[in-house]
C-alpha cells in the first residue's frame, strides 16, 4: 500500500473515531500538570483538518499554528482580544478552536479605522475570513486601547487571551503588552513576529526585544513559550 493510501486509511478512522466520541475532544490530558501541556497529535490533526484548509500557513507557519491552538486549548480563556484583525486569519483560528472544541469564549478583533494609513492596513480585505460569524465581534480602532475597554464592558472576565499583531515596533509591542498586563491580573498573551536574529541579518527584532523587556519587567510573572525554529516567530506569555 502506499503512504498516501495508509495515511487516509488512518485519518478515516481518526475521523470515524471523533464521529463515534462527538467531535474532538480536549487535547489538554493533564490539566493539572505544572507544565505548559496539550496533545500534539490531536491539535496537529486538528490544525491540517481544521485550520489550514481556510486559513493555509501564511502568515502563521505549522509551528504557531499549533502554538495559537495549544494556547487556546490549554488556558481556555473566557474571551480572546486579537489585533490587528487584518483579513481575519488569526481571528478565524481561535474561531475554528472555539467550535471544534466548544469552549464557548467570543472573540474581539481590532483593527486601525478605514481611513487610517499603515503599511499592512487591510482596506476593504478587513475582515473577510471572518464576516458574519456569531462569535467573532470587529472592532475599529487602536488595538489595546479597545481591547481593554471592552474587557472593562465586559466585567472584567477572568483569564483573557490577548494575541498581538499589530504594528511589530518594539515601543509599540512593549506598551501594549505592559498595558495588557498592569491592567489585567490573569491576562496571558501571543506576540507575533517575535523570532530574533542578530544584527547582520537586518530583520526586525522589535517584538522580541519589547518582550525580553516586559518580562523583565514583571519578575516571576511568567511562563515563556516560544515557537522557536524560526521567522516570524510567536511567542506566548502566560501568567502563573
Ligand atoms: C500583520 S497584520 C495582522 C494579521 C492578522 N492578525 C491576521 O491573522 O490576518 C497587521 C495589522 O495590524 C493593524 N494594526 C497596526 N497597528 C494597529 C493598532 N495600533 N491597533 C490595531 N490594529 C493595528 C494593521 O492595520 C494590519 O491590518
Amino acid at each position: 500500500m502506499s503512504l498516501v493510501g495508509a495515511r487516509s486509511i488512518i485519518s478515516g478512522l481518526r475521523r470515524r473515531a471523533r464521529r463515534a466520541t462527538g467531535g474532538w475532544g480536549d487535547p489538554v490530558r493533564n490539566p493539572d500538570a505544572s507544565e505548559f501541556e496539550v496533545d500534539l497529535w490531536t491539535l496537529s490533526d486538528f490544525v491540517l483538518d481544521k485550520i489550514v484548509p481556510v486559513v493555509g500557513v501564511r502568515p502563521y507557519p505549522l509551528n504557531e499554528l499549533l502554538l495559537m491552538t495549544a494556547a487556546a486549548c490549554r488556558l481556555k480563556p473566557s474571551v480572546v482580544f486579537d489585533w490587528g484583525t487584518h483579513i481575519g486569519a488569526s481571528a478565524r483560528i481561535f474561531h475554528e478552536c472555539d467550535k471544534a472544541f466548544k469552549f464557548g469564549f467570543e472573540i474581539h478583533s481590532i483593527d486601525l479605522p478605514p481611513d487610517a494609513s499603515h503599511v499592512e492596513h487591510p482596506g476593504q480585505e478587513h475582515g473577510r475570513l471572518v464576516r458574519g460569524l456569531a462569535n467573532v465581534h470587529l472592532h475599529r480602532g487602536n488595538g489595546v486601547r479597545v481591547a481593554l475597554d471592552v474587557w472593562r464592558r465586559l466585567g472584567q472576565p477572568k483569564r483573557p487571551l490577548f494575541f498581538v499583531d499589530g504594528d511589530h515596533a518594539y515601543e509599540s509591542v512593549r506598551d501594549e503588552l505592559g498595558e495588557i498586563f498592569s491592567t489585567v491580573p490573569d491576562a496571558s498573551a501571543l506576540a507575533h513576529d517575535s523570532f530574533f536574529q542578530s544584527a547582520d541579518a537586518n530583520y526586525n527584532v522589535g517584538p522580541a526585544l519589547a518582550i525580553d523587556e516586559v518580562v523583565r519587567g514583571f519578575p516571576g510573572r511568567f511562563k515563556v513559550i516560544k515557537s522557536g525554529l524560526g521567522l516570524p516567530g510567536m511567542t506566548l506569555l502566560v501568567t502563573v
